[in-house]
């Protein structure tokens, strides 16, 4: 059998907080899926039935029909304990899995499994525009990390895990040999990126004292000269590039005191000038990851080497990298890969790019976000045009769903050779499992792409405060509609939340979570660490969810940013725009309300991609903002919202009654974007004011 999987996930996932992350990927250009065309799909009514074939489609099948996978518990039990407090079936007794491996207790200490187990095979690979990856192995990673983090040694870095190292750079192989080279000396990492915008890196830079950030670009580090300059980040002292950089950069560096270094001068390779490796207990601080909340200073999450579990991956599987590293999710994955003596490809900084990547690097294991899963599948549903291939399409879709229900997946049924075979080659042709995680994904999506990517698709649920993730679903189980049962390393209980009429005895409650993956707090914040970790260490996630009957977790609803309407009914707003940013033509939305209107409005930013092209469909012509401006083409994407929030099941005074077109998309420079891509909600509010007094002094349609 070809599924050997996951089991024991030990896993993680990262800002699962509402559309905080799917903000993030609504403001990346979406790469062209046009390959994902099934055009070129073989099969003609007349050769189908050419073939003759129902009865030899039969016997086929027969032949190959597949065994389901053994799940490796009762999948109605998956998690035990009571209505409100529940850990994974998979342990013996409550006390929780620590580490995965008993030498593994630390990201280094992962990286040196993979090294022993790898030794010169293959750990990262990269690729020139156009050419096939080329890879740096494992004893050599090992190599240079040793070296460089001697240089930084040099360069005055402690060798302690109260020493930040500040990274600024996209991913590429760099950013882990910098990674290790400070795990290699016991220190720790601040992930740094763009978006954070510049008020908030300032703030981060300053509290955690960085004077030393890893840079892959000139612009990036001039960027940050430019803050030394006017004073306000006075510990820089250093800044080291991947690449090349000009003159004029070291003299500007010079007049401010700071040095600027190429990454290889800080390598110093004389075998005396190395030091002996210093590595980190699992009580030391690994990374402090920055998230923000909707208002207020960016928090930097301490995760330490303890934190950082693993999930059975085996040395053959090949990852591609491209989400953001400076988020968990994609932090947890590579080092799970490296425990293992996997490889992890990287893109080539481009996600316009990124298909072309995949089909180069031909992975086995997509680590994916579900904004990436909906364009998939609205790619794929989008290229079959014909009436036979849209019935087949969706017949084959349903056979492979019904296997699916019976605990099978795989991508050599009839139905992969004749229908979704030109998908899976699109993503390379090798994938054996993908991840989703960070935000919710809707289940038709998710059921129709396990069927139609034949490959073994894993939902998480977690955020950076519990590195190591909080539930995970168990391998044979391809149900849809909740996040999986509680991981070994987690224990999660559910908490009353009387306002919103959610009581733990009725099993529905804010999720909290216990346990050795659980952060350590905010970085010099006392405040806000006790508002998330509670004095007996659980963190609060402000996710409210619900035990189904057979132990796993549904994600229900959100703790904050409730408000009522005058008739009484409860709206979570964040709940309903992660419904409506499934319509096509939107990018962005906004769903306002409060107690004084008894219903809700929303302001779209529509997507300018798709926009044209999803108004010429429907008979409106014009540019992006002549089309905003256009009340029927308002009302198409009223309808359009409307009817999607109605298969996902929203209730009517759920649904928005009336909207705003908004040419302009909301980012963090125009203010209307918080630095981790979440709305900032009172902002929003009070740009819009004049449109949404309009549309409240309208009656609604
Ligand atoms: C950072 O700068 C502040 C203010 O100049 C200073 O008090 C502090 O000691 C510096 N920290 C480090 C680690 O250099
Ligand atoms: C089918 O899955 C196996 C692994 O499970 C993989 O090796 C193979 O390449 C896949 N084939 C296609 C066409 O995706
Ligand atoms: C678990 O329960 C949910 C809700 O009742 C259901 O949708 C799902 O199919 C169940 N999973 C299994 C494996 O039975």
């Amino acid at each position: 059998m070809f599924i050997v999987v996951v089991l024991l996930a030990f896993f993680t996932s990262s800002g699962f907080k509402g559309s905080e992350s799917e903000d993030f990927w609504s403001l990346l250009p979406s790469p062209p899926l046009s390959s994902f065309s099934l055009s070129s799909l073989s099969l003609s009514p007349s050769s189908l039935l050419g073939l003759g074939a129902l009865a030899s489609l039969t016997a086929y099948w027969l032949v190959t029909r597949p065994r389901p996978m053994r799940p490796p518990c009762d999948l109605q039990a998956q998690s035990v304990g009571d209505p409100s407090c529940r850990r994974s079936a998979l342990l013996q007794d409550d006390s929780l899995l620590e580490f995965y491996y008993d030498d593994t207790r630390t990201a280094y200490d992962m990286f040196q499994r993979g090294l022993r187990i790898a030794g010169n095979g293959p750990c990262l690979g990269f690729r020139k525009p156009g050419q096939p990856y080329q890879w740096i192995s494992y004893t050599e990673v090992a190599q240079q990390a040793h070296i460089l983090g001697s240089g930084l040694l040099a360069k005055g870095c402690q060798p302690n895990s109260q020493q930040f190292v500040g990274i600024f750079a996209q991913n590429r192989p760099e950013w882990i040999i910098s990674e290790l080279a400070c795990y290699t000396y016991s220190m720790a990492v601040v992930p740094l990126y763009d978006t954070l915008g510049l008020e908030a890196m300032v703030h981060i830079l300053n509290l955690a004292e960085i004077s030393l950030v890893i840079c892959d670009r000139e612009e990036k580090a001039a960027s940050l000269l430019e803050n030394k300059e006017k004073g306000m980040i006075p510990n820089i002292s250093c800044l080291v590039l991947f690449d090349d950089f000009s003159e004029a950069l070291v003299e500007r560096a010079e007049k401010c005191e700071v040095d600027v270094l190429k990454l290889e001068q800080l390598m110093v390779s004389r075998a005396e000038a190395l030091n002996n490796h210093n590595p980190p207990q699992p009580q030391d601080l690994a990374v402090v990851c920055f998230t923000s909340g909707t208002t207020g200073k960016p928090k930097g999450a301490m995760i330490t080497h303890g934190n950082i579990g693993s999930f059975v991956i085996r040395q053959e599987d090949v990852s591609i990298s491209y989400l953001p590293l400076a988020h968990m999710f994609e932090r947890m994955i590579q080092v799970s890969m490296f425990c293992h003596g996997a490889r992890v490809g990287f893109y080539q900084g481009d996600i316009s790019l990124l298909m072309d990547d995949i089909k180069t690097l031909k992975p086995t294991f997509f680590p994916v976000v579900p904004r990436l899963l909906n364009r998939i599948y609205d790619k794929i549903l989008g290229s079959v045009t014909s009436p036979f291939r849209r019935a087949l399409l969706h017949y084959a879709v349903r056979r492979k769903q019904a296997e699916l229900s019976s605990g099978v997946v795989r991508n050599n049924s009839l139905w992969d050779k004749l229908v979704f075979n030109r998908i899976q080659s699109n993503l390379g042709g090798n994938l054996r499992f993908a991840l989703t995680a960070s935000a919710p994904i809707s289940t038709t999506v998710l059921s129709f792409l396990r069927a139609t990517l034949g490959c073994l698709i894993f939902e998480g649920y977690g955020q950076t405060e519990c590195t190591a993730g909080c539930t995970f679903s168990m391998p044979g189980d391809w149900s849809t509609g909740h996040v999986g049962a509680p991981l070994p390393c987690a224990m999660v209980k559910l908490v009353d939340i009387p306002d919103m009429n959610y009581y733990a005895k009725n099993g529905e409650g804010e999720i909290c979570i216990r346990g050795p993956s659980v952060f350590r707090g905010y970085l010099r914040d006392p405040e806000r660490t006790a508002e998330a970790l509670d004095s007996d260490g659980w963190l609060h996630s402000g996710d409210v969810g619900q035990w189904l009957p057979n132990g796993t977790l549904r994600i229900i609803d959100r703790k904050k940013h409730i408000f009522k309407l005058s008739q009484g009914e409860y709206i979570a707003p964040e709940k309903i725009e992660n419904v409506y940013m499934r319509c096509v033509p939107v990018l962005q939305v906004f769903v306002h309300g409060d107690s004084l209107q008894s219903y809700l409005i929303g302001i779209v930013v529509p997507d300018p991609e798709v926009f044209v092209d999803w108004a010429k469909d429907r008979g409106f012509v014009g540019s992006h903002e002549e089309l905003c401006q256009n009340p029927d083409v308002k009302n198409a994407v009223l309808e359009d919202m409307k009817a999607v929030g109605k298969e996902a099941g929203l209730k009517s005074f759920e649904q928005v009654k009336d909207l705003y077109l908004h040419p302009e998309t909301f980012t963090v420079a125009n203010g209307l974007l918080t630095p981790t891509l979440k709305s900032k909600r009172t902002d929003i509010r009070r740009v819009f004011q004049e449109q949404i007094s309009s549309m409240y002094s309208k009656t609604p349609i």
